[in-house]
């Protein structure tokens, strides 16, 4: 017979939901049962955690198991539990001593060789719980700079269960070998938002990061336009450019970013938590402090645009451009996406509204031969 219980952090949507995951063991056949609703991926933490504790040199229990997370009513989804059901599972056997346990919160997902993965969403996670109050925080290695924006909050980074414990049990720790440098976790490198304009690479100038390289000085003339951005970018407002194909509204709406003020240390997490849950944060640079641009391509679905996904949310375009530049160049939307739908009443907390509705293709066709040449781009604040 064991107890023994520690905490780790549910999404939802942006913001975290700090969960504590309890474990218990009965004698009686050995099973193991995983309660307090998990999605499927969740569900399947069950086997990666095993995996991961006999691969760490530990020993399974042999008996009946239950680990329960709570509260039940919040429905956790995703692989970031697995660190927590790891060291809950050995308090309970007293591999490790559960009152260490008991005041951490761990992120993180088991490889089956026992190595810790990072996951979409840390910096929101631990935000959450610096503000329920706890002090110490066990991520990933690759995570743990992320995680450290955070203040209050001690950052423990670890590169495999192993190590983990031995931090825990205070034995000597296991050297790891640490992940190549310089090349992107891959299950975050190359991820692509399709038709949100973003995605993270190689390179440390990722979505996020809006390319300084533009410089307002490089628009040549175009007096009114520029007093434009410069109004826009000085009051935050919305901004329509019209123009005949060439005359430079991309040009001048991907400067925008550039003449914008750099965002204050609590915009900055805000953003940055966004793209956090993206997965989108460029490795070795996790903090946002720019305003970023988002340029979705005229085709993206309204599901790119606003958001979505079963489980952990994948923000959108609108999400990703918060609290810098959304710029929708709709000169060759097709009328059948109806973005007038990113309005209020669709009950989405959308920073834009009040977008007028995309021309049908007549009426195009009408505003054309009346002068209508249409490219338009918002600021967001
Ligand atoms: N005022 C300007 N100063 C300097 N270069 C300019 C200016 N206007 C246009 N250009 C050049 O023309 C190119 C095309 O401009 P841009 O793509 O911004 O036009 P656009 O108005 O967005 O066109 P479209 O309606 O086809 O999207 C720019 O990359 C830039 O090299
Ligand atoms: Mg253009």
């Amino acid at each position: 017979m064991g107890f023994a219980r520690t905490c780790s952090v549910a999404l939802v949507g942006v913001e975290g939901v700090v969960v504590e995951v309890q474990a218990d063991l009965e004698p009686g056949v050995a099973a193991f049962t995983l309660v307090g609703l998990p999605d499927k991926s969740l569900s399947e933490s069950r086997d990666r955690v095993r995996a991961a504790v006999v691969n760490s040199g530990g020993e399974w229990p042999q008996k009946k198991l239950t680990v329960g997370l709570s509260p039940a009513s919040v429905p956790k989804a995703g692989s970031g539990f697995d660190l927590a059901v790891a060291c809950a599972v050995l308090g309970a056997c007293e591999r490790i001593d559960p009152r260490v346990l008991a005041d951490i919160v761990m992120i993180g997902e088991l490889g089956l060789d026992g190595r810790v993965r990072p996951v979409r969403g840390i910096l929101p996670a631990v935000l959450a719980a610096a503000d329920a109050g706890y002090e110490q925080v066990v991520v990933p290695e690759c995570a743990a700079a992320e995680a450290s924006l955070v203040p209050g909050v001690s950052v423990l980074g670890v590169r495999s269960l192993r190590q983990l414990i031995a931090v825990l049990a205070d034995e000597p720790v296991p050297d790891e070998e640490p992940e190549a440098q310089g090349r992107p976790d891959p299950l975050l490198a190359g991820l692509r938002v399709p038709g949100t304009g973003a995605a993270t690479g190689m390179n440390s100038m990722g979505a996020a990061q809006p390319d300084h390289g533009h410089d307002l000085a490089d628009v040549v003339g175009q007096i009114s336009a520029r007093t434009a951005v410069e109004v826009a970018a000085a009051g935050g407002h919305h901004l329509f450019l019209e123009g005949p194909p060439g005359a430079g509204k991309t040009m001048l709406a991907e400067r925008l970013p550039a003449i914008l003020p750099l965002l204050t240390r609590e915009e900055s997490l805000e953003v940055t938590a966004v793209h956090s849950v993206a997965g989108l944060l460029p490795p070795g640079k996790p903090l946002i402090d720019v305003a970023p641009y988002c340029a979705p391509h005229h085709s993206a679905t309204m599901q790119a645009l606003v958001g979505g996904g079963a489980g952990i949310a994948r923000p959108g375009a609108v999400s990703l451009s918060h609290r810098g530049v959304l710029f929708l160049d709709f000169s060759n939307r097709p009328s059948g996406v109806r973005v007038t739908r990113l309005g209020p009443s669709c009950g989405h907390p959308v920073p834009v509204n009040r977008l007028p509705p995309f021309l049908s293709a007549r009426r195009r066709e009408h505003a054309g031969r009346h002068g209508w040449r249409g490219a338009g781009w918002y600021s967001t604040t």
